[in-house]
């Protein structure tokens, strides 16, 4: 697990953005496959996405995106449905064709036999080449609330009371709330290539000390991540601050840092 600290959000947002345009170079030829995020963590990065699609001509016309997980009962065009999300924060801002954009459906009649062709279809697709993830203040990771299982399929969950009142600041009322989800399992997410992370702000440190230096468990489903071989953390200040190892993570980044730029040189 790599550690990055940076100053704000803002600038996790560009870091972020470096690891989807590399993947989206590297993988031009085959079709990149990008596993997106909702929630507000990732949004600096889709910003400087559509910055550099604008200003620089990075294109995602030849790649397809996952979303992590949609709320049961909210169909697409619901204003906070997270199909309806992505398109409004991402999609339609950059060249990615509609069409190459999946999520669970959150009004199939049968929402397990739903979940259950979400994970062939991203089987199908050669899999996640590069998964960007936000974490809740529980330590949730899509909607793996704590309790879940570590090798979890895409399911249908229900949400804790702490992700309701999480979210409740984007509905009407806590009650508007939906009470489940249908989302990639831990063990789903584990088989993306690679994993970027990001958080911001105080009331992540918690759950960001637990995916960082606590012990593998359901309790904090994040910490599943430390098993992962290619996963980038990039947290703000205020999200690391709660690190015990904080000037060490620090260190090596200014190290790696160093050398990257003497190899340049
Ligand atoms: C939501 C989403 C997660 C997201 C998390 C944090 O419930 N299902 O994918 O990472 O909560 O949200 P935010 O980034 O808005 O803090």
């Amino acid at each position: 697990m790599q550690i990055h600290i940076v100053q704000d959000a803002e600038a996790g947002g560009v870091v972020a953005a470096d690891a989807v345009q590399r993947v989206l170079e590297e993988q031009r030829a085959t079709g990149p496959v990008l596993g997106l995020a909702t929630g507000s963590s990732p949004l600096p990065a889709y910003a400087e996405l559509i910055r550099r699609h604008r200003e620089e001509g990075l294109s995602f016309a030849a790649a397809r995106a996952f979303l992590l997980d949609e709320y049961v009962g909210l169909p697409d065009e619901h204003e906070q449905s997270y199909h309806r999300f992505i398109r409004e924060q991402l999609i339609s801002a950059i060249d990615m064709p509609d069409e190459n954009v999946a999520s669970p459906d959150g009004t199939a009649s049968d929402p397990h036999a739903e979940a259950a062709a979400y994970d062939r279809r991203i089987a199908e697709a050669g899999g996640v080449d590069l998964q960007i993830l936000g974490i809740g203040s529980n330590g949730h990771i899509a909607f793996n609330e704590p309790g879940s299982s570590l090798g979890s399929r895409t399911r249908v969950v229900g949400l804790t009371r702490s992700t309701i009142a999480d979210n409740s600041r984007y509905f009407a009322s806590r009650e508007d709330v939906p009470v489940q989800a249908l989302s990639q399992g831990l063990g789903t997410i584990l088989e993306a290539r690679r994993i970027v992370l990001v958080a911001s702000g105080e009331n992540k440190a918690a759950a960001v000390a637990q995916l960082v230096e606590g012990g593998i468990s359901s309790r904090w489903p994040a910490t599943v991540l430390q098993m992962h071989p290619e996963v980038l953390v990039v947290v703000d200040e205020a999200a690391a601050s709660r690190l015990e190892l904080h000037e060490d993570y620090r260190h090596e980044r200014a190290l790696e840092e160093g050398e990257l730029a003497s190899r340049r040189r």
